[in-house]
């Protein structure tokens, strides 16, 4: 049997149904933040991530799929959104011909070459939002608010959001500078891979997954007690706006983040669920004020986030929040006969395109089988065709749940339906900005259902 590839999934039946509901917010929620949408390539030249995300990252040195096209030019299967964001928005010069600044989301799959585990995959779908030619505290307050209200939105409770500022510049060096005298003579007490970190990039020492538990870390010094003036004032401006914006959050001095472009704000929220495991961050992000320039364009501002599709999926499972999904069909039309048939296929072609939802027999089954499969799939109403009726110009309509069954003119069928099901338009909640099927429970919803 061909297998699919470690570290990937098949995401069909109930689950997809569950993805397509949580981009459906996702999208409606980024058209409320008045985000639009970007879609970059899968794969780029390989400095886009190499240069953008740092050489010494864990990302590109272990972990980025890189590959020779036939053209013999190096490529890299895009392991996150930011720096393919940050290409686009400098070679379509949207600094100069979009009004600033550009806030873009995007919603697709990334890769990564890591150790499969639960909550970490080789293919990873990420949503995430890029504003670009703004540096004012506001945005990263209103940024790190997007996913944090998108989890609530969609009934999550047990969620952390961790802060820190690694500063400007200036204040960066200061730490990198105090970091390497601290860990100096300690070096032997650290694993492999910090030991090259202390020679590339001290900073990223704080971010080990294998010495995460050793004191010399948990002792370290604080990104915050090196900040400048102007970078602490930036922070307090930050944590007055996440109050403003109702977001509860903690300040965590160890916070670094594993990519070389980030500066000032860095941000990772957490879900506490049992049974999560250790990798746990639902979505992270900060401020990169040095990437645009980076990447070859002007000196302009960035801050953006980006969060797991999957995990976030299995923190809604964990915390057992029913998404309200509607796995039923409107109508399913039976038919027997080949003239039953032939007429079946104009008549459930022009109910879809009248807007119902409508499936039909295609596999020559009895009336018996038809029955049991309108079942299966959740019909709600059945059209039941046979020759007789339709030589009258007739069908017979029945109500799957109530058994109640009417023999109507053919003119006459849209408008029952219509009637019939009227009640059932969900698309409705999207434009109140509700989710939730019926408003009844729990959910932080913004709709007023139940206070009415
Ligand atoms: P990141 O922390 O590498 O940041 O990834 C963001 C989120 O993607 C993680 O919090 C996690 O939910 C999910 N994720 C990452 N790797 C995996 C994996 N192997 N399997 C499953 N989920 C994973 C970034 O990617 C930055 N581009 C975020 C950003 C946007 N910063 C500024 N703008």
């Amino acid at each position: 049997m061909i297998t699919k590839p470690k570290g990937c999934h098949d995401i069909y039946g109930q689950e997809a149904k569950k993805w397509q509901y949580v981009n459906k917010v996702i999208d409606a929620t980024m058209e409320k933040y008045n985000y639009s949408y970007i879609r970059t390539p899968i794969f780029e030249s390989s400095e886009v991530f190499h240069r953008g995300m740092g050489a010494t990252s864990d990302v590109v040195t272990k972990e980025t799929y890189d590959f020779k096209d036939r053209g013999d030019r190096d490529m890299t299967l895009r392991p996150e959104g930011t720096a393919g964001v940050v290409r686009s928005y400098i070679e379509n010069k949207m600094y100069g011909n979009m009004p600033q600044p550009v806030k873009l989301y995007y919603n697709g799959t990334m890769y990564r070459y890591e150790r499969p585990q639960s909550g970490r995959d080789r293919e990873l779908t990420q949503f995430g939002v890029e504003l670009l030619g703004s540096d004012d505290p506001i945005t990263d307050a209103e940024v790190i608010s997007i996913p944090v209200n998108i989890y609530k939105l969609l009934g999550l409770k047990e969620i952390k959001v961790n802060i820190n500022s690694l500063g400007d510049d200036e204040s960066r060096n200061n730490y990198r500078e105090a970091l390497i005298a601290y860990f100096k003579p300690h070096i032997h007490e650290l694993c492999e891979d910090c030991q090259e970190r202390f020679v590339k990039n001290p900073l990223r020492i704080l971010d080990c997954k294998v010495d995460k538990d050793n004191p010399l870390l948990q002792n370290a010094p604080s990104t915050l007690d090196y900040l400048n003036e102007e970078s602490k004032l930036r922070f307090e401006k930050v944590k007055e706006y996440l109050l403003a914006l109702e977001v509860d959050y903690v300040v965590n001095p160890k916070l670094v983040r594993g990519l070389d472009y980030y500066n000032h704000t860095v941000f990772e929220i957490e879900a506490h669920v049992e049974g999560f495991g250790s990798n746990n961050v639902l979505g992270a992000g900060g401020r990169y004020n040095g990437l645009v320039e980076l990447l070859g364009g002007p000196s302009i501002s960035g801050v953006g986030f980006a969060s797991g599709l999957g995990r976030l999926i299995m923190a809604l499972d964990l915390e057992n929040i029913n998404l309200p999904i509607k796995d039923e069909v409107e109508i399913f039309c039976m038919a027997v006969s080949d003239t039953e048939k032939n007429y079946a296929a104009t008549l459930v072609q022009s109910l879809r395109m009248s807007g119902f939802k409508v499936d039909m027999e295609y596999n020559n089954r009895g009336l018996k089988a038809q029955f049991r499969q309108a079942d299966r799939l959740n019909a709600k109403y059945l059209i039941i065709l046979n020759d007789q009726d339709l030589a009258n110009n007739e069908l017979k309509v029945k109500n799957n749940k109530t058994k109640e069954e009417v023999t109507l003119g053919l003119d006459y069928l849209l408008y029952y339906l219509d009637e019939a099901l009227i009640d059932e338009d969900d698309d409705s909640a999207f434009t109140d900005n509700c989710y939730a099927d019926d408003c009844q429970d729990d959910h932080e919803c913004s709709c007023h259902h139940d206070q009415e």
